[in-house]
């Protein structure tokens, strides 16, 4: 079913200075960064070729990823995303077999414009697994 893998998601406290770290001193390309309200948070991408690696920031009172950092204050890998073909299937034959899709089970449009779900990371071994359509 899964695919690519499109990104990891690393929450940071501070999206300024992490951005510099994978800039100065890691050598990558960093974007501008990108506020997405109905996700809480605002994210800047790396785009390694094969995969990215998106730096988030928590955005406004209720973000999502506030929780994390209270628990990781340096920040920490919050999530992973795969690619699937076709995400109303995916998440139909996922909660067939149990697993719990996060929020109301509709798809959200994601950073990239592309609809996407949350996985319960208690039914995958411990990691919040993102799911995008590619
Ligand atoms: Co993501």
């Amino acid at each position: 079913m899964i695919g690519k893998l499109n990104h990891v998601a690393i929450a940071v406290p501070d999206l300024g200075a992490a951005a510099a770290i994978y800039r100065d001193t890691l050598g990558a390309k960093v974007s501008d960064p990108q506020a997405l309200t109905e996700h809480g948070v605002t994210v800047v991408f790396i785009d390694l070729g094969n995969a990215k690696v998106e730096l988030l920031e928590p955005l406004g009172d209720n973000s999502p990823i506030a929780g994390f950092l209270e628990k990781n204050t340096a920040g920490g890998i919050h999530h992973l995303c795969y690619e699937v073909d076709d995400i109303l299937a995916a998440r139909d034959q996922l909660k067939e077999q149990g697993a719990r899709v996060l929020g109301d089970g509709e798809p959200k449009t994601g950073a990239h414009g592309k609809p996407v779900l949350f996985l319960h990371p208690k039914d995958f071994t411990g990691a919040l697994i993102e799911l995008e359509q590619a």
